[in-house]
């Protein structure tokens, strides 16, 4: 028996179930020559098994992100109801994407690794408890302050607090797997202070790590002005903003928390350490993504995660030391 097939097909039949594939629906299974085949065997094994009329859409794959898949898939996805996107490159970004929600589909991209998908399957109770969370997010002054020694004050204004579960229930939805996070982009000139970062850093599109020693980001009028540390990754991390060679590389993008207790920060995952239960994302660079209303466009993006600080919306404790208050 081919290893942890088993278990991704328990996971994926999970997933189908939390995103509503009824039978007689017609789900596409969109994959390309480099993904794990017994990954996506389960996806469209547990698809068959739902009774949905499923259909497997292979492609080579593309070496880079952000590139529409060809245009032969995009018209099966296009007619589908479901889709799991298990490309080996985000395309989420693009014209098919638009093309494929306004028609109605929904779409789970499947990008997290083999262990997310069969530990953080989407759940009712997950999706139930972070809808709740992150409502919590809706004030106005945010401050973030740890005992490390973080304090960060930054400003919302009528742009959305951004929420994903990790699952789709409705037409025109898009979601990631194991991705459990609600983040909302700060006006761009209103961050002042500084965020000691102790967690993972993703300095996207290039590297990804977690920090030693913690990392010193001074911040004002919703830039980034200064990183220090005593690590070699406060080195690491002023050279990656140096090298952007976009001044907007410093912009302050979102924050927010996460929100899945199964994830950790550990490994390579992304939208595992992203959706750390209590964690803290701190992020700058690029986010002129629809769903966050952001104004800045860079070509990088950097992701921190602060682990174990406290944030308050308009007063009130929402997360204390890492732990949700009454969560
Ligand atoms: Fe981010």
């Amino acid at each position: 028996m081919r290893a942890q097939y088993i278990e991704l097909l328990e996971a994926a039949r999970q997933t189908c179930q939390a995103c509503r594939v009824k039978a007689g629906e017609a789900v596409v299974v969109f994959s390309d020559t480099t993904k794990n085949e017994v990954l996506v065997e389960a996806f469209y094994a547990a698809a068959v098994s739902m009774g949905a009329q499923a259909t497997l859409v292979l492609s080579k794959a593309e070496r880079v992100p952000l590139v529409d898949p060809p245009a032969a898939a995009v018209a099966a996805m296009m007619e589908a109801d479901m889709v799991f996107d298990l490309a080996t490159q985000p395309w989420l970004y693009t014209e098919a994407t638009n093309k494929i929600l306004g028609r109605g589909a929904r779409v789970l991209q499947v990008l997290a690794d083999e262990s997310s998908v069969i530990h953080r399957p989407p759940t009712p109770e997950i999706s139930e408890r972070s809808a709740r969370l992150a409502a919590r997010l809706k004030g106005q002054r945010i401050r973030i302050t740890s005992q490390l020694g973080t304090d960060l004050r930054v400003e919302r204004d009528d742009r959305p607090v951004h929420f994903q579960d990790g699952c789709v229930t409705h037409a025109g939805d898009w979601d990631s797997l194991g991705v459990v996070v609600a983040a909302f982009a700060p006006p761009e000139t209103k961050a002042e202070g500084r965020v000691i970062v102790n967690g993972p850093v993703y300095l996207g599109p290039r590297l990804n790590f977690h920090v030693e020693t913690p990392v010193v980001f001074e911040l004002a009028g919703g830039r980034v002005v200064g990183t220090t540390g005593e690590g070699r990754e406060a080195k690491i991390i002023a050279r990656f903003f140096e090298e952007s060679g976009d001044p907007n590389a410093r912009v302050i993008a979102h924050t927010g928390f996460g929100m899945d207790p199964r994830a950790d920060i550990w490994g390579a995952d992304i939208g595992n350490w992203e959706s750390y239960d209590g964690g803290i994302n701190v992020a700058f660079g690029g986010n002129n993504i629809p769903q966050l209303q952001g104004r800045t466009a860079c070509r990088v993006h950097v992701d921190t995660i602060l682990v174990g600080a406290t944030l308050s919306v308009d007063g009130k404790e929402v997360v204390r030391d890492g732990i949700f208050a009454d969560g």
